[in-house]
């Protein structure tokens, strides 16, 4: 009888608007504009980087998003109250951009901001959110980067709630990318709005350069090293777009950046020009071994072992009982890294060792580990339990 009762209940109920789930049961992988180009994005750019993803072999190593970030609107809505894409750099419109993003098997990520404006000044989403959801979906959009430029006193979590409920009436599956940069502590309450949550200001061109908003990958490291519990299939700490290949990182720093951001399982969305990338920076962004680790099922983030100044260890736990274990010299000096596997205490008897980025595999953990590390620079490995 009770149980009667609750079933009649639960079917008045209003159906609860939710988030598209199992949209990224691992971390989203693709590119996105602003890194490199900021508002100067046309259509035959975006056209032409997806085209070089595909030609560069990035594609077929799991990047798939592509995302046009700020600069892509008129500066007006129009006498209805909808987006308009700006008409010179974007002739064709948004629509036939997904389509040939679609044609060649990418899916078509778009931004917007859920403030009055973008942070460039554009028509911000503030009051439209169902109309634009509509007008997103009829273009066909795989994913929503959403920002918090001018949002005056809104309450994020209502603000971008209203988001997620549009986006799920339109009826479209999009990918919701919340860009609160952390403000309001969104791994605290947006699991079941996005898929993903930025946790802090923008991240610059440099190792541990800092500006009024935006910080070198060395501090944002620190942020999220406190993060980790808060991430999983379907919702992920976002600690923003790749600069690995750009011109403020050293080989080594990008080699660090890529491979921290993927055991921190980051969403890896490269951030550089790749119609002119360099064979290095190939090398890194379509490393599949490490690419393997961010993509993991388990989809844990690396949570940091030892923080020792030159010796940091940060540890993935993967699926099957293997682990990742990245060591990391945020120093400005060499060291020699001496790893006795015994002091790894997570680590249940032994292992067999793969060096990631020399592609060797190393023997066991019964031997102690001995290299040197240069300035900002990792060694990596993947270990797989012996008896496997
Ligand atoms: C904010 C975001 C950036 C980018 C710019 C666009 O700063 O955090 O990632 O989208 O806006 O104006």
């Amino acid at each position: 009888m009770l149980k009667t009762l609750a079933m009649a209940v639960l079917a008045l109920a209003p159906l609860a608007a939710q988030k598209f789930e199992g949209l990224a049961p691992t971390p989203p992988m693709g590119w996105n504009s602003w890194n490199t180009f900021q508002a100067k994005i046309s259509e035959s750019l975006i056209k032409e980087a997806a085209d070089a993803l595909a030609s560069s072999g990035m594609q077929a190593a799991g990047y798939r998003y592509v995302v046009v970030d700020d600069g892509w609107e008129a500066p007006e809505r129009d006498a209805q109250g909808n987006l308009v894409p700006d008409p010179a750099r974007f002739p064709h419109g948004m629509k036939a951009l997904g389509d040939y993003l679609h044609a060649k098997g990418f899916k078509f990520g778009i931004h917007n901001d859920a403030g009055t404006k973008t942070c460039g000044g554009l028509p911000g989403g503030r009051g439209h959110e169902f109309q634009d959801a509509l007008a997103y979906a009829s273009w066909g959009v795989d994913y929503l980067k959403y920002d918090w430029c001018n949002h005056g006193t809104a309450n994020s979590q209502e603000t971008y709630k209203t988001m997620r409920d549009a986006i799920r009436t339109a009826g479209r599956p999009i990918v919701f990318s919340l860009c609160e940069w952390g403000d309001t502590k969104p791994w605290t309450w947006a699991k079941d709005t996005g898929h993903l949550w930025r946790t802090t200001g923008d991240i610059m061109d440099c190792y541990d350069c800092q500006g009024a908003y935006s910080l070198g990958w060395k501090f944002i490291l620190e942020i999220e090293a406190d993060l980790a519990q808060y991430a999983g299939p379907d919702h992920w700490n976002d600690p923003d777009m790749l600069e690995v290949g750009n011109p403020g990182q050293t080989p080594a720093e990008s080699r660090a950046h890529f491979t921290l951001w993927s055991m921190l399982a980051a969403p890896l969305m490269a951030g550089n020009d790749p119609r002119k990338m360099s064979e290095d920076t190939r090398q890194v962004l379509t490393n599949r071994e490490v690419i393997a680790l961010n993509q993991d099922p388990l989809g844990k983030q690396a949570t940091r072992f030892m923080k020792h100044v030159g010796k940091q260890i940060w540890a993935k736990e993967l699926a099957n009982g293997e682990w990742a274990v990245c060591f990391f010299n945020d120093s400005d000096a060499t060291v020699q890294l001496r790893i006795d596997w015994a002091n790894l205490t997570f680590l249940k008897g032994t292992y067999r060792i793969r060096d990631i980025w020399q592609k060797k595999d190393l023997g066991r953990t019964t031997t102690a580990l001995e290299a040197p590390l240069a300035p900002h620079d990792v060694v990596l490995v993947r270990l797989s339990p012996a008896g496997l």
